[in-house]
């Protein structure tokens, strides 16, 4: 940990700016529940499922939100003097069956001093699995962690992991499976396999509260002698559109601007200056898409608007927005009354393959609502229309809606 001191010399103010940039993770999911910010719901509700036999887990939500961080780091609140925990946790790949799902568990587990990869050759099944789960000892609590099961392509797979949960389930034993994943993926493996809700706690992963993402960045400056002024604390919460990813982005960033000019408090000059570091730093894919989407020929198109105006709004737990939520920002972007008749189009071009695909829509006819298909394009909107003079700061603080505490999507 960096000490907590006023820099004296250019090596001081070198070592802090490296300390910054080790200090946030805009990269890699959390792997220590003390750099956790928030989530004690979701906490809880993993824990609750762990210590209760027969129940299992479906944790979910958008991609990039903290689920692998949750994932990673809850179970360490169960260790005490009379409890222990055995943790496993595997990345599930489109190349992945049953089979080879199951090798990659055995594979970090030995039974008698033999490593249990060793011991199936041959094609495994649930009931191979259930009874290898079922042999640790007492004050163990085994929790098995399948990770991006969205990935798995392989259509037997999620049928056979059912049937492991309801096995498991029935006959009680204390091993408990959690299976991360995007909502969707989710939302399938429940309809196809209805007998295991009963045993499948879900629990949704909401993007960040204010407060949240506020905490990741407060909970990391201490230690860098940092602090930094409120105005550009809530231009960074604004930004990160409730995504940790772009909290530790914006926050790394604008610690190293204020650190290159000899500062130790952020303020919102620093984030403004981070901006384009930040824009540099999001995925080809993203800022690719988001060309397609917006280059048209025809001069004075609205199309940037309309996302700028898609991506300051509230958004379901699906992530999904209503047209209608669009009138307020889109009509301040172009500073006139408007209506869905004049962007209706722009909503459903905007998922097609011509246009980048970068929304995508569901419901049905008059009644769709629509998605970023990529969460992480919103933030890249926000960042570009600033720094292309398409929208000020103050209609970012203004029209950002400010919390995304899920709401039906019919309560629009
Ligand atoms: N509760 C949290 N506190 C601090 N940082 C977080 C938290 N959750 C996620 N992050 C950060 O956000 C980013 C995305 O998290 P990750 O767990 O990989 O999301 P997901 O698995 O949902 O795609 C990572 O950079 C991670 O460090
Ligand atoms: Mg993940």
């Amino acid at each position: 940990m960096a000490p907590a001191t006023h820099p004296q010399t250019d090596e001081d103010w070198q070592a802090r700016i490296y300390d910054a940039i080790d200090a946030f993770s805009p990269g890699a999911p959390i792997d220590d529940l003390n750099l956790l910010a928030g989530r004690a719901k979701q906490i809880d509700q993993m824990l609750d499922a762990v210590l209760q036999r027969g129940q299992h887990a479906i944790l979910y939500g958008e991609r990039g939100v903290g689920k692998s961080s949750l994932a990673n780091t809850f179970s360490t609140k169960l260790i005490g003097p009379t409890r222990t925990r055995s943790c496993i946790h595997i990345n599930c790949d489109p190349s992945d069956n049953f089979t080879r799902l199951c090798r990659k568990i055995f594979r970090r587990l030995t039974s008698n001093g033999e490593n249990l990869g060793d011991k199936y050759i041959n094609d495994i099944y649930p009931d191979d699995l259930v009874y290898e789960l079922s042999e640790f000892p007492l004050n163990t609590f085994p929790i098995i962690i399948l990770d991006e099961f969205d990935k798995l392509t392989e259509g037997e797979t999620p049928t056979f992991i059912a049937n492991t949960i309801k096995h498991l389930s029935d006959r009680s034993i204390r091993t408990t499976i959690i299976i991360v994943g995007v909502a969707d993926s989710v939302d399938g493996l429940i309809k196809e396999h209805g007998s295991i809700s009963r045993c499948l706690r879900q629990i949704r992963m909401e993007r960040m509260s204010p407060a949240e993402l506020r905490e990741i960045v407060d909970d990391r400056l201490p230690s860098l002698a940092m602090s930094i002024h409120q105005d550009a604390m809530a231009h960074l919460v604004a930004l990160s559109r409730g995504l940790p990813h772009y909290a530790h982005l914006f926050g790394q960033q604008a610690a190293k601007k204020a650190l290159e000019h000899r500062r130790l408090v952020i303020d919102i000059k620093h984030i403004e200056q981070a901006l384009p570091v930040c824009m540099e730093q999001t995925d080809q894919s993203v800022r690719a898409q988001y060309h397609w989407a917006t280059t048209s020929p025809r001069s004075g198109n609205i199309y940037k608007q309309v996302l700028l105006a898609a991506a300051l709004s509230q958004v379901d737990e699906f992530g999904y927005f209503h047209p209608v939520a669009l009138q307020n920002p889109l009509g301040s972007l172009l500073n006139r009354d408007v209506k869905v008749s004049l962007f209706g189009q722009h909503l459903k071009k905007l998922c097609q393959e011509d246009r980048g695909s970068v929304l995508e829509q569901t419901g049905s006819e008059r009644k769709y609502i629509y998605r970023f298909v990529e969460p992480m394009m919103q933030p890249f909107i926000l960042m570009y229309g600033l720094k292309n003079g398409l929208i000020t700061r103050e209609q970012v603080s203004e029209l950002a809606a400010s919390h995304y505490e899920p709401r039906l999507s019919s309560e629009f």
